[in-house]
């Protein structure tokens, strides 16, 4: 077996999420700017890089990969790139974040290029929130796409809802409702200050994922479950259902001690982790050694050694991580 990545903190790293685009169809308000830029074309990683660098990392000893974006439906030639990596040998688990727009489509490709799990955004039930929360979005278009992803089948399906305070935090309950009567999964997740969005203190919007679980427990019984998909959240079932609810909790229960995560971003960054800046610039290092992989090797291990030990957020005033999520995914 591979040795693995290992950091100083002594964490393992197996896990690499990869924004194979900072593009999207929607406009979250937590997410990005009204008026956002989005990246030119040359600095964006090609498919073949994101490839060769992707099979780097299992090569090192990565076993699981998460899509994501911006929305990594929208960029063309995903679902090839999906094909490919699925049959990376070594790899256990391919994996994708998407908010729904277009999945309906894609379902069915997306399950036979090897994607077991994936996990949708969905924020509200009640369209002219979802509008509101997404900018331009279609709930009608994202219920779609999860009732497909329901009828194909996939290992599990995971809803994810930033709850912010007035916002949409009086939803929980529905949205669990929701998530039994599918038979899948869900998770509520603090908003993490990335970026300046629309001048907005993140402070205002927080709400605890101690208060959404307070408020839950007035509709469902939730059973604490050391079950874990490998990622941040921690699980409670839902008594007498198949349904699971996460909570990924970065202000007020901190997971970074468990750590097994890092991000390449879109424009080929090695992001070592999502709440701070310290990185590695590994389409730098895949142009100059095109068809090499033993410099890339050593630029993620050199990188490993720079792993922080915890996120760096800051919910009041103006963010000190200054790159919104689009460009990492999460
Ligand atoms: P699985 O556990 O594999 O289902 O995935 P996940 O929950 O890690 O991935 P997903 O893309 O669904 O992300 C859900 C939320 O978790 C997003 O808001 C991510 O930003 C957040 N998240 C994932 N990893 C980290 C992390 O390392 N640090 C922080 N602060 N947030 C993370
Ligand atoms: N804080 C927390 N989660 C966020 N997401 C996007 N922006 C933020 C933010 N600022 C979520 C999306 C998606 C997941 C990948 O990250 O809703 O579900
Ligand atoms: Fe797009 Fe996801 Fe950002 Fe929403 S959170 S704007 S769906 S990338």
């Amino acid at each position: 077996p591979a040795p693995g990545l290992i950091d100083r903190f002594g964490r393992r790293v197996n896990y690499l999420r990869i924004s194979i685009t900072d593009r999207c169809d929607l406009r979250c308000v937590y997410c990005m700017s009204e008026d956002m830029d989005f990246l030119p074309r040359a600095q964006i990683l090609t498919l073949e890089e994101i490839h060769a660098i992707a099979a780097t990392f299992v090569d090192l000893g990565v076993d699981k990969i998460r899509i994501t974006g911006g929305e990594p439906l929208v960029r063309k030639g995903a679902l090839d790139l999906l094909r490919r990596l699925g049959r990376l040998d070594g790899l256990r688990e391919l994996v994708l974040t998407t908010n729904g727009m277009r999945l309906a489509q894609s379902v069915a490709e997306l399950k036979d290029c090897g994607v077991r799990r994936i996990n949708i955004s969905l924020d509200s039930l009640r369209p002219e929130r979802f509008r509101a929360l997404t900018r331009v979005g279609d709930l009608a278009m994202v219920l779609r796409g999860i009732d497909a992803a329901v009828a194909a089948g996939f290992e599990r399906i995971k809803l994810n809802a930033v709850i912010l305070k007035d916002r949409n935090h009086d939803e929980v309950a529905d949205l669990v409702g929701f998530a039994v009567d599918k038979g899948i999964d869900i998770c509520f997740i603090e908003e993490m200050p990335l970026g300046w969005v629309d001048g907005r203190d993140r402070l205002e919007g927080y709400y605890s994922s101690d208060a959404i679980r307070n408020d839950l427990e007035m509709h469902f019984s939730l059973l604490p479950t050391p079950e874990t998909t490998g990622g941040p959240s921690r699980y409670f079932r839902i008594a007498g259902t198949d349904t699971r609810v996460g909570f990924i909790s970065p202000h007020s229960h901190n997971f970074c001690g468990s750590c097994n995560r890092v991000r390449l971003t879109a424009e080929g960054r090695l992001l070592l982790c999502l709440g701070n800046e310290h990185s590695a610039d590994l389409k730098r290092v895949v142009r100059a050694h095109p068809g090499d992989t033993e410099p890339l090797k050593r630029a993620i291990r050199e990188a490993l050694g720079r792993k922080p030990e915890r996120h760096d957020f800051n919910l009041a005033g103006r963010p000190v991580i200054l790159r919104h999520m689009n460009v990492t995914g999460g």
